[in-house]
C-alpha cells in the first residue's frame, strides 16, 4: 500500500531539483511547453536523459507522437517562465524568446542548458509516462539554475 498523495508530496518535497520546460513542435506546427522538474540524466552511453509526464497533462498526447522534443534546463532569473508553462492560459508562447533547435523544438533564450533530444522510449510508470530521449546535442547559457524544493522556487547561494 503506498502512503496518501500529501505525505508523498511533503517527503518527495524535500529532495531539491533544477526547473527544466520541456518544449515540443505538435503535428500542426504549433510550438508546446510543459514545466518539468521530473528530469534526470540517465545513461552516458548512449547518452540519455528521462522526463517523466503526467498522463493528464496537455503536452502528453503531443509527447506520444512527436520523434523529437527539447529540455530547456532553467536560469535562477525564468522563474516567470517555470510559471508560464505550468499555467492554464491560451498560449505559452506568446511573447516569449526563443530559438529553433536543428531538430525543430524551442530553445528558450537564456535558458541555462538547452538539450536537443530525439525520443527513443516510452516507459509506464503510475499515472505519468517515462520518456527517454538521446541527447543529439546541448549548449549552455551563463548564470546559476533555478531550483525548487518544497513547493517553492530557490536561488543556489554560493
Ligand atoms: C515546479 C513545477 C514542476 C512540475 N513538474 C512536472 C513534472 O515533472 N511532470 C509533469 O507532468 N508535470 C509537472 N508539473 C505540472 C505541469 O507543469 C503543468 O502544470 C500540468 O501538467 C498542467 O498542464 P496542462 O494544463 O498543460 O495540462 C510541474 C509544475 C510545476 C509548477
Amino acid at each position: 500500500m503506498s502512503v496518501d498523495a500529501d505525505t508523498f508530496r511533503s517527503l518527495m518535497g524535500r529532495f531539491a531539483s533544477g526547473v527544466t520546460v520541456v518544449t515540443l513542435v505538435d503535428a500542426d506546427g504549433r510550438d508546446n511547453g510543459l514545466t518539468v522538474t521530473a528530469f534526470a540524466s540517465l545513461s552516458l552511453e548512449p547518452a540519455l536523459v528521462l522526463i517523466c509526464v503526467d498522463r493528464a497533462a496537455s503536452l502528453h498526447p503531443l509527447l506520444r507522437a512527436v520523434s523529437t522534443f527539447a529540455v530547456n534546463i532553467l536560469s535562477a532569473n525564468q522563474e516567470a517562465l517555470a510559471r508560464r508553462f505550468a499555467a492554464t492560459i491560451p498560449d505559452r508562447f506568446d511573447g516569449i524568446g526563443y530559438t529553433r533547435g536543428t531538430l525543430g523544438a524551442a530553445l528558450l533564450d537564456e535558458a541555462l542548458v538547452h538539450l536537443e533530444c530525439r525520443k527513443v522510449q516510452e516507459l509506464p510508470g503510475g499515472d505519468h509516462t517515462i520518456f527517454l530521449g538521446e541527447v543529439e546535442s546541448g549548449t549552455i547559457g551563463s548564470g546559476a539554475p533555478l531550483l525548487y524544493y518544497r513547493g517553492g522556487y530557490a536561488q543556489l547561494e554560493r
